[in-house]
């Protein structure tokens, strides 16, 4: 399987077999995690691989939340410093481990949520500066889960209702991979905001007003978008476009908050 089909494919597994991965394979996904490139190279985040699952059950019951409790025999504890678009980096960065993983067989599930430091600290030492963002469990599914999904089941909202403006086949094929991205609560924040004056599709993600969902879903709603943004990277990859995110001036709608701008390489000279 290319990692390409696994955005289609892959989907949140809750249950786990108690059944650990071999140290062959963790130290595998260290590699890949030590190895895998981010959306900006100049914030300091960190992975920390959690080989012990049990250790973690403290720390996971307090931040779950409405989701429920969440039981893997390995964790990935993201850190990172709070530095502009630092949750983005997180999104970009830990999706490409994502999908590796679902390539490799491997379940995963993103835990958001509140995170309490306090118990973190118990369970492993943080540098100074960094702060603990967020959780991704993994191993293999329980036996009556099945690791992947058929695509066409999927629950998203339609790409009319996440793209604004026309955009050709290709770039409609690099978008609907967006599309598939998972995001908290599955609530799918991100808008494409087609700009065929400047050749670029400026990515954003939907300004909460109500105060609840603001409060809930700002921060996380920036880990989303990294997480589309690498779905887009992947796609461009597949489709031969040679892609990267600028910032870009244009004229700004209030409603959505600016991220980046997705631009083919060397169209704006
Ligand atoms: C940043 C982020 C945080 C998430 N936090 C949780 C969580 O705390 N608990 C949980 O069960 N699922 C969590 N999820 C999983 C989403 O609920 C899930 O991705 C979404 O409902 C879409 O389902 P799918 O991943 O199976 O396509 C999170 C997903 C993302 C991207």
């Amino acid at each position: 399987m290319e990692l390409y089909d696994t955005i289609f494919k892959r989907k949140s597994i809750r249950k786990y077999s108690r059944g650990k991965l071999s140290k062959e394979l963790l130290e595998k996904i260290n590699k890949i995690v030590k190895n895998t490139d981010r959306l900006y190279n100049d914030i300091n985040m960190q992975v920390h691989m959690i080989e012990d699952g049990e250790s973690i059950g403290k720390i996971i019951s307090g931040i779950i939340g409405s989701y429920g409790k969440i039981k893997a025999p390995h964790y990935l504890l993201v850190s990172s410093e709070e530095k502009e678009g630092y949750l983005e980096n997180i999104g970009y960065t830990l999706e490409y481990v994502v999908l590796q993983l679902t390539k490799m067989g491997i379940a995963t599930c993103w835990i958001g949520g509140q995170m309490k430091k306090k118990l973190v600290k118990d369970i492993i030492k943080l540098e100074k500066g960094q702060l603990p963002i967020l959780l991704i469990s993994f191993g293999y599914p329980e036996e009556k889960e099945v690791l992947l999904r058929n695509p066409e089941k999927i629950k998203r909202k339609d790409l009319s209702e996440i793209v604004v403006g026309d955009i050709d086949e290709t770039w409609t094929k690099i978008l609907n991979a967006a599309r598939y991205a998972p995001s908290a609560v599955n609530s799918q924040p991100w808008r494409f905001i087609v700009d065929n004056e400047q050749n670029a599709i400026h990515a954003c993600v939907i300004r909460r007003k109500n105060i609840i969902t603001k409060h809930f879903l700002e921060k996380t709603n920036m880990i989303d978008i990294g997480i589309a943004l690498r779905h887009i990277d992947i796609a461009a990859k597949y489709f031969s476009k040679d892609i990267e995110f600028k910032k870009i001036e244009f004229n700004k709608d209030k409603n959505y908050i600016y991220i980046t701008s997705i631009v083919e390489k060397n169209s704006l000279e």
